[in-house]
């Protein structure tokens, strides 16, 4: 018999695919999602199947939540606010108090919710774990502006000044987010984990690589590279790099990431545990940007300024052991991977840049800065 469950945020790129794989599993299916318009401009998306409860409410609101969580055993939390933008209360209210919102729901209305999974974030690390070849691994704080607005973009041990090289950053690593949405992920993070405990509900924190993926939306500015680098090319234009290309990342395909959702909520050991989710894979930012191009069949050099946004990363590559040991993989690789996405983005229409407007917009606040 399947289970009934709630998917937050089930309209959006991880969500729907996860929708869909508990579909498939025979599981029966609610959506929470309030459309944020950010996201889904024209509303509802035609991806969220007939068969599904669709929940057109918000994470912000008692009422919504106590309709959404009523009869269900199982509960994914997908749904969040994110990306550079300056709404720096929304990341709160949404990531942090919607988390402690469920918790609460449950509690007051005495719901029989057996376990949750929520989705944190790689973001939460801040920088990951860096060596340097005389003094050793160490854990850095963010680069300073000052040293950035030089142009000087790799990270340097703190003892001898030297670049340092990153390393694969365990659950264990220090957690050194200092931007609103990585505080309101931790947050999330916290919640899930300690009020889990407290209230004896089994409960699970994902910390995603960077993912991506079909259905990752074409509007939004702010988030999701894949998205805004392929809305540039197709829209004739050279994608904008910061800093200078050679930042890296983990790319994450989605339907990996949906699997290791199900994965971690159908194995009792990982109750109460966090685990990081990626592939391993570091990925340079110009690497990613020229393998686009050359699927688009696009003959277009990205552009690097050399502007960047204070408080973003330099590397990050998880180490996914942890979770990699008790059985869940990544099967789709980059190539693959971004290979499905563009398949899928031919098929949308109007496809525009939003980028170059968001650009000036956050330039002007200085969330993006020019030198
Ligand atoms: N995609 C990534 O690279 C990535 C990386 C790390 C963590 N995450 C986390 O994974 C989760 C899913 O992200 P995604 O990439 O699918 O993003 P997404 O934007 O595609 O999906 C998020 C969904 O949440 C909904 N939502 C936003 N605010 C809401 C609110 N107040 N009430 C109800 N619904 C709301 C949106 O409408 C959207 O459909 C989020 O928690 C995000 O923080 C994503
Ligand atoms: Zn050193």
């Amino acid at each position: 018999m399947g289970k009934s469950v709630l998917v937050t945020g089930g309209a959006g790129l991880i969500g729907s695919h996860l929708v869909d794989l508990l579909l498939k599993e025979g599981h029966r299916v609610k959506v929470l999602d309030n459309l944020d318009p950010q996201t889904h401009p024209n509303g509802k998306p035609p991806w969220i199947p007939g068969e599904v409860e669709f929940i057109h409410g918000d994470m912000r609101s008692d009422a919504d939540v106590l309709k959404a969580l009523t009869g269900v055993e199982w509960v994914f939390h997908q749904a969040a606010f994110g990306g550079f933008t300056t709404a720096l209360t929304q990341y709160i209210d949404v990531n942090a108090t919607g988390t402690a919102r469920i918790f609460e729901t449950i509690r007051e209305h005495r719901l029989p919710v057996e376990k949750i999974v929520a989705a944190s974030s790689q973001a939460i690390y801040g920088e990951g774990l860096y060596r340097c070849a005389e003094h050793g691994t160490f854990s850095p704080a963010m680069r300073p502006r000052a040293q950035l607005v030089l142009g000087d973009w790799e990270m340097r041990c703190p003892q001898c000044q030297q670049p340092a090289s990153p390393q694969l950053t365990p659950e264990s690593s220090v957690i050194n987010g200092e931007t609103i949405y990585a505080t309101s992920k931790l947050a999330e993070e916290r919640l899930t984990i300690g009020l889990g405990k407290l209230l004896e509900i089994p409960t699970v924190a994902l910390r995603y690589a960077v993912t991506y993926g079909p259905r990752q939306s074409i509007f939004n500015p702010y988030t999701g590279v894949v998205s805004i680098f392929s809305t540039r090319l197709l829209n004739d234009k050279a994608p904008i790099i910061y800093e200078d290309g050679t930042q890296t990342r983990d790319f994450l395909f989605v339907e990996d990431n949906a699997r290791a959702n199900l994965f971690v909520m159908e194995h009792p050991e990982t109750a109460h545990q966090v685990y990081n989710v990626g592939t391993q894979q570091p990925i340079r930012i110009a690497d990613l940007v020229n393998t686009l191009a050359d699927i688009y069949g696009k003959n277009i050099a990205p552009e690097m300024p050399g502007s960047f946004r204070p408080g973003d990363v330099r590397h990050f590559v998880h180490n996914s052991e942890k979770l990699m040991s008790l059985g869940w993989k990544p099967t789709i690789d980059l190539q693959e991977g971004l290979r499905r996405y563009v398949a899928w983005i031919e098929t949308q229409q109007d496809i525009r840049d939003y980028f170059e407007e968001a650009q000036q917009r956050l330039q002007a606040l200085q969330v993006v800065v020019s030198r």
